[in-house]
């Protein structure tokens, strides 16, 4: 099991005054978890700068070391791997823990794949909730053998990659980001041409990434919002430097915060704007939100700008259509708090895939709001919020090891009438370790509740 796993400790959020300040915050998780499995797919040193020292992160860092490569911090976000190469890997004496990390895990099954090894995947309670299934079936389609899988597809589970891999085309049933990188990764071990279609286009990190370390990768649109996405298997990586940008899955707390408490006005640099991650953004700037990018550029070959914002006056309720889900899945949590504090009702059209993240985002919201004294229904795969401009407060939120429950619903105390508690913070640490510190620097009154955990 993890070693992640600590005593729950609760935390509460009180109202708080304007937030006014500059933060940073840290790399981004989805390109993190990339640099160093990149890394390892290389032949010689690939250095990172503004890595994300989560825990999710720290745990992909430790199976690319158990895999054969060398992996060194040099400083604060500052990495080194020397990698093994495509098809170099070694097999790990251990099983791969990979905590609550659902990206390095299934990412890391790709790779895997790839390598005429064994290896078994594990994780922490949540995880071991998650479906693999999604993984698996494309994977077994190349040629891997599941040795041994848990109940209903899931983690502990244990993979033999074949010594030939055969490519495949794949049109993934979910838009997932995850099922699209571990079949790319994948890919890069089979001889010929590995090709997935995905319906919606997802966060695209894994084909920017391969085509910045020297494979060829094509993308070209499907349909009315999909990709299809081609790669040349068996190239030869070339390690190439790369530096994170700031998550914007992490700016959306500081920065919905800002949205919500009266007065505020904050920049958060460097944050990646990458359009298939900005869908929180649209969707705030629909309901009335002043978000406005400054300084915007190309670092690494992502769009990044600061980003400013101010609180203007309440939000305005609106319609989010479901294509719009693959740019900002993560950030439904967050979007959820905003819309409690906007006037009129906020409809988040199919969230289907939100019941299978770190927890059942979907009921987790839904009762956290409801703790807090919102107003709130799920409606098939849809969540409709009522926003009255006022939330009443409360809790404890149960947060179901699940840091975005954890850290959405302590924004939401910065300006509900009475404190809003969440029942465990600790795994805020898999994704923003410094999330407190920061907020706090703003402004915010949050603060860990360690003598009611005892
Ligand atoms: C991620 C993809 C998304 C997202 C996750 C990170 C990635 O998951 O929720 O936090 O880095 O590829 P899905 O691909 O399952 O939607």
């Amino acid at each position: 099991m993890s070693s992640t796993v600590s005593a729950p400790t609760p935390a509460i959020a009180r109202r708080s005054p304007a937030l006014k300040g500059t933060v940073r915050v840290p790399g981004d998780k989805s390109v993190s978890h990339r640099s160093l499995i990149f890394g390892t797919l290389a032949v010689g040193e690939t250095r990172i700068s503004g890595l994300l020292e989560g825990e999710d992160v720290l745990n992909t860092a430790k199976a690319c070391a158990a895999l054969g490569a060398r992996v060194e911090r040099l400083g604060e976000g500052e990495w080194r791997v020397n990698g093994v190469g495509v098809g170099g890997l070694r097999e790990p004496d251990a099983p791969l823990d990979f905590g609550n990390a659902g990206t390095g895990s299934r990412l890391m099954m790709g790779v895997v794949a790839g390598n005429p090894i064994t290896a078994t995947f594990d994780g922490d309670a949540s995880l071991r909730k998650r479906p693999m299934r999604r993984i698996l079936d494309p994977l077994e389609t190349m040629g891997v053998e599941v040795v041994d899988v848990a109940e209903g597809g899931r983690l502990p589970l244990t993979l033999k990659g074949p010594r030939d891999l055969v490519p495949i085309t794949y049109e993934s049933p979910v838009a997932s980001a995850q099922i699209k990188s571990a079949v790319l990764l994948a890919g890069l071990g089979a001889p010929g041409e590995t090709t997935v279609i995905e319906r919606e286009a997802s966060r695209d990190h894994t084909e920017r990434m391969l085509a910045h370390f020297g494979a060829e990768v094509t993308v070209e649109p499907h349909g009315a919002h999909g990709r299809k996405v081609t790669l040349k298997g068996r190239p030869e990586l070339k390690p190439a430097p790369i530096r994170v940008p700031a998550d914007p899955s992490s700016a959306a707390f500081p920065l919905v915060a800002a949205l919500i408490v009266p007065g505020s006005d904050i920049l958060i640099e460097g944050v990646m704007t990458n359009p298939l991650r900005t869908g929180l953004f649209i969707t705030l700037k629909e309901m009335g939100a002043d978000i406005a990018y400054e300084n915007a550029r190309v670092e690494g070959g992502e769009d990044v700008a600061d980003i400013r914002v101010r609180h203007t006056g309440r939000l305005t309720g609106v319609d989010v259509p479901a294509e719009r889900a693959p740019s900002m899945i993560d950030e439904y949590p967050i979007l959820a708090v905003a819309a409690a504090y906007a006037d009129g009702a906020t409809r988040m059209n199919g969230l289907s895939e939100l019941k299978v993240k770190e927890s059942d985002r979907l009921a987790a919201v839904a009762d956290g709001l409801a703790a807090a004294g919102v107003t709130c229904r799920i409606d098939g795969d849809d969540l409709i919020v009522e926003g009255t401009g006022a939330v009443p407060g409360g809790g404890p939120v149960a947060t179901h090891m699940d840091h975005r429950i954890a850290m959405s619903f302590l924004v939401m105390g910065l300006v509900s009438e009475n404190p809003v508690t969440v029942d465990d913070a600790t795994m805020i640490a898999t994704s923003f370790p410094e999330f407190m510190d920061l907020m706090a620097g703003l402004g915010a009154k949050i603060e860990l509740h360690e003598a009611s955990a005892r």
